[in-house]
């Protein structure tokens, strides 16, 4: 079954050039200037060939995205996910992390790797959640102003709840 928010299905896909403004305006709603992704950013994220992102649409407007990047060796980073608060508490993160693991699984990746900011609570508690741990403390991470936590997932052993899985093999290519 699709995701459907106020009656609006939310559809996944590869995010393209044309989500940039819309990913940009969106990471710097939602993070302070040390921690948001300049344009620059975006577009040499796009040019990388290991570096994928997923997109979450509702009608004619993004709801979420998320950045992922395979390898090197058999890990997978997180680079970043954002959901408009507007779509948050509807499904639409855990969705976005389950076909970003679904891809990197696809691409023979053993585990799943991020970084948090040790203040962002609520974030940490989504990928708990989802059965990622704490591995590496980051003092200052980001830019010297917030320390930060390496989380990660086994993506060998850890079992998607079926719901979620289900659907991610609907929306991958
Ligand atoms: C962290 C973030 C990506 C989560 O996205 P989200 O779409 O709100 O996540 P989900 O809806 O999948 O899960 C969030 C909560 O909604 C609940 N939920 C999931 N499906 C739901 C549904 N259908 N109806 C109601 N609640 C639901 C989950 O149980 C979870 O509960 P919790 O807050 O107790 O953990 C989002 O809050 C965000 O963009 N935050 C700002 C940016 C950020 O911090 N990014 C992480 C950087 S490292």
């Amino acid at each position: 079954m699709g995701l459907f928010i106020n009656s609006q299905r939310i559809r996944f896909r590869p995010g393209l050039w044309a989500d940039i403004p819309a990913m940009f305006s969106l990471d710097a709603r939602l993070f302070p200037p040390h921690s948001s992704y300049d344009l620059e950013v975006f577009h040499s994220l796009m040019l990388e060939e290991a570096v994928s992102f997923i997109v979450a649409h509702a009608a004619d407007e993004l709801a979420g995205y998320m950045i992922l990047r395979i390898g090197p060796e058999r890990e997978a980073s997180a680079l970043t996910i954002d959901v408009d608060p507007a779509y948050q508490n509807h499904g639409i993160g855990a969705r976005l992390m389950a076909l970003s693991e679904r891809l990197a699984r696809l691409k023979k990746m053993k585990a799943m790797v991020l970084q948090v900011s040790s203040q962002n609570h609520r974030a940490m508690r989504f990928y708990e959640k989802l059965g990622y741990t704490r591995v590496r403390f980051l003092r200052g991470y980001y830019g010297g102003e917030e320390d930060g936590w390496e989380m990660k997932k086994d993506l060998v052993s850890y079992t998607q709840p079926r719901i979620l899985e289900k659907e991610s093999t609907a929306a991958l290519p």
